[in-house]
């Protein structure tokens, strides 16, 4: 029997992380791969080179394929339309994508009666600048900031900015790329994601709620457990698994969300945005979880049984390794690896730049506090930050 063919628009981290779960199962991965995009070149030989933006190379990766599915979501929707009108499976499907324009994504969650932050979509039009300061008056107070999001093309807090008073008013004059969302910078206590995989049938596999920490608007670290009251934690369960249905997702979906305290009797769960796909909030499922997020990813697009989702530890800590000034981690794993035997190291193969992801380091153990110390050495060892 010929393997099941998988093909992932995208050849970065994602899909190598995707590629090493395809192995054992058998199933081959064919990647689209930008020139340049080095994160899966290194361990997937079928790779079609081409622009994500360019149809005829969305036509070859998907020329015999199973199925097609993504590392990212900047992709020509068009060319995917004439795909699945084609009648290949495309999963997450192309009105899943959609909702990865943040603005068309509040409003859709926002009719469908899901809990979202306060927006307002500024399309360009000529009184943009007087809606943003009526938003503003209306949502913040005093010093408070409005949140700024580009509603398609940001990614790590790239396309997110707080700004307030005449500094906002500028900003939207100024503006010419795609639709903003505008929205109150809220009183954050934390910040989870929930990861949801879901089969075209709609059978739903959720995994255990996730802490998420972000620096300068990039995530940072992730642990599990979340710490939240099991009322709480089932509240976001159960909010992720309708947001999954709402999106009409297939595969991995990330879901982001804030717990808002203030103002009201009690915190309140909010959904901050989704990822359709596999996400780095969820990259701890590989050494934490019976069944890895890219595992599930591939079962859930294939339309195989979804495998179960609880953490085998107690608890769990990845962090990201972040390029800086200090070169190649892989000239530095042995000494990582010295300091924290017991990390498990992830490195992606890219060439390190300051700010970009180059890999990460998931620790597990008992204790949530001692898993954050140790895995956050390994990465700071690996980053040569430490
Ligand atoms: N309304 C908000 N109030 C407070 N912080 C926010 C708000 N929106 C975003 N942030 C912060 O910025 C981060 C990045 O925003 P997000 O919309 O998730 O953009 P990205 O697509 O870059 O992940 C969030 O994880 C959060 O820390
Ligand atoms: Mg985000």
């Amino acid at each position: 029997m010929a393997p099941p063919v998988v093909a992932v628009v995208g050849g970065g981290q994602l899909a190598r992380m995707l590629a090493e779960a395809a192995s054992p199962l058998g199933i081959h991965l064919r990647v689209l791969a930008a020139a340049g995009d080095e994160g899966a070149r290194e361990v997937v030989p079928d790779v079609v080179v081409g622009d994500p933006d360019d149809p005829a190379a969305i036509a070859a990766l998907a020329a015999g394929v199973d199925v097609v599915t993504f590392d990212h979501e900047n992709v020509d929707l068009a060319a995917l339309e004439s795909l699945e009108a084609a009648g290949v499976p495309v999963r997450p499907p192309v009105a899943t994508l959609r909702c990865s324009d943040k603005a068309h994504q509040r409003r859709t969650f926002a009719a469908a009666g899901l809990p979202v932050p306060p927006f307002v979509v500024l399309d360009g039009g000529a009184d943009d600048v007087a809606a943003a300061r009526a938003f503003a008056e209306a949502h913040t107070s005093g010093d408070d900031r409005v949140v700024v999001k580009a509603s398609r093309g940001g990614y790590d807090g790239r396309g997110v900015w707080m700004l307030g008073g005449a500094e906002l008013e500028e900003f939207v004059a100024g503006w010419t790329g795609a639709p903003l969302v505008l929205e109150p910078e809220l009183p954050l206590i934390a910040e989870y994601a929930v990861l949801v995989a879901r089969r075209p049938s709609g059978e739903l596999a959720t995994w255990p709620v996730l802490r998420t920490v972000q620096v300068d608007g990039m995530c940072d670290e992730v642990a599990l457990p979340s710490g939240l009251a099991p009322d709480v934690e089932r509240a976001a369960i159960d909010l992720a698994g309708r947001v999954a249905e709402v999106s009409g997702a297939v595969g991995v979906l990330a879901v982001e969300l804030f717990l808002v305290g203030g103002g009201g009797p009690a915190p309140e769960l909010v959904v901050n945005e989704i990822a359709p796909r596999v996400h780095n909030s969820g990259h701890l499922t590989s050494d934490a979880c019976a069944t890895s997020q890219f595992e599930q990813h591939l079962r859930a697009v294939l339309d195989w049984p979804l495998g179960p989702t609880d953490a085998v530890v107690g608890a769990a800590t990845m962090v990201n390794v972040v390029g800086g000034d200090g070169g190649d981690p892989r000239e530095r794993q042995a000494v990582a690896l010295e300091a924290v035997p017991e990390a498990h190291v992830h490195l992606y193969g890219k060439t390190p730049r300051p700010g970009r992801k180059i890999g990460h380091v998931t620790v597990t153990g008992d204790d949530v506090a001692v898993t954050g110390r140790r895995a956050r050495r390994a990465a700071d060892l690996l980053a040569g930050s430490d």
